[in-house]
């Protein structure tokens, strides 16, 4: 019989801060009215000095354990799906399973920007399948407020903070789990958003770096175009491998980067507005996040049951992007 990775339980955190349009309205120069019309965001949480990846994904990891009734201790893997990890290593899914008590635990973080939940549900479905791990826990954080330039007003209004979690379980003999992902890159676009300073290629502090950007640096009009079609595209092969139409889906869980790209993925695939998950305009983009976040809080809400079908995509620095469709 087959092997299911089902998602057993779900949790998230997020700071206390939050900064409205009009504060950050006095930071630099923008205005609420372009903000939201330009991205339908109204607020962010962001992270405050003694916030980390590691701190919210604790919080949200022991949200979604206690929900789904699996012991730290029995989990096989920890995958934290990150590009703001605590440090550049050790990875901060290792400091995650050790402050967990996930003491039999294989961990490592997945660096796939804004779609790294994807790339994460995507690694454990497949350690579940093939009967490496029976009990996964995945964790989408990021921080990326620690790392713009506030001066910045093209990425400044964009972000927020975040953590979400999920636990997966083998089960055999249930049409319940993950039916498929599809994942997607297209490296020539690394150029369009990246964080380049810090890495091997131009280490802080080194004559390399100088003059270079040590912030985030987006395109924004190149990142938008690319969102627009890899999102409907990815959300169609992945709902083409699993043999199912648009239609069929009851929830859609976009990474929520800007109402105006989750708009236009639910145009093509001619979904109701009730059937589609939006907190951008409470949350910003909290990048890995976004999704989980989602999950957890449409889950809470009770929008989201049990035999649900459930589409989630994901997109960012790459560039990258994916899907994954969920028999909740
Ligand atoms: O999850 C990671 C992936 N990232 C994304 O998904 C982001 C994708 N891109 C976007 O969401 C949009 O491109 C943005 C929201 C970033 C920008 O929206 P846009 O409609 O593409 O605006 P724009 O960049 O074309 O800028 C239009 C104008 C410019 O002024 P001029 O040149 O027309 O005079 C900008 O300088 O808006 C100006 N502008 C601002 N004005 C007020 C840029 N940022 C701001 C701001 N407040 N914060």
């Amino acid at each position: 019989m087959s092997i299911r990775a089902r998602i057993e339980g779900v949790g998230h955190a997020v700071p206390a801060r939050i900064l409205t349009n009009d504060e950050l309205s006095t930071m630099v120069d923008t205005n609420d009215e372009w903000i939201f019309s330009r991205t339908g965001i109204r607020q962010r949480h962001i992270a405050g000095p003694e916030d980390t990846a590691f701190t919210l994904s604790l919080v949200a990891a022991q949200n979604a354990l206690a929900n789904s009734g699996v012991a730290a201790a029995d989990l096989d893997l920890v995958i934290v799906g990150t590009v703001t990890g605590d440090m550049q290593f050790p990875s901060t899914s290792c400091l995650l399973q050790d402050a967990l008590g996930a003491t039999k635990a294989g961990a490592f973080d997945v660096g796939a920007a804004c779609a790294g939940f994807i790339y994460s549900i995507a690694n454990a479905t497949a350690m579940i399948e093939s009967g490496m791990a029976k009990h996964v826990l995945v964790v989408g954080v990021d921080l990326l407020t620690k790392i713009i330039d506030w001066t910045d007003r093209s990425t400044c209004v964009l972000f927020g903070d975040g953590a979400g979690a999920v636990v997966l379980s083998a089960v055999e003999g249930s049409d319940r789990g993950v039916l498929k992902s599809v994942l997607l890159s297209d490296g020539s676009g690394a150029k369009h958003i990246h964080n380049e300073v810090g890495g091997s290629r131009y280490p802080h502090g080194s004559p390399q770096a100088e003059g270079r950007c040590h912030s985030v640096y987006m395109n924004g009009n190149e990142v938008y175009r690319f969102a627009v079609q890899a999102i409907g595209d990815a959300c169609l092969k992945v709902l083409a491998e699993a043999g199912m139409t648009p239609d069929q889906v009851d929830l859609f869980v976009p990474h929520q980067a800007n109402i105006r790209i989750i708009e236009s993925a639910r145009e093509r695939l001619n979904l109701p507005k009730e059937k589609v998950f939006v907190n951008v305009d409470r949350l910003g983009n909290t990048s890995a996040a976004s999704i989980p976040i989602g999950l957890s809080e449409a889950a809470a809400q009770g929008v989201l049951k049990p035999g649900m079908i459930v589409l989630t995509v994901g997109f960012g620095a790459g560039l990258v992007w994916g899907a994954n469709l969920i028999r909740w």
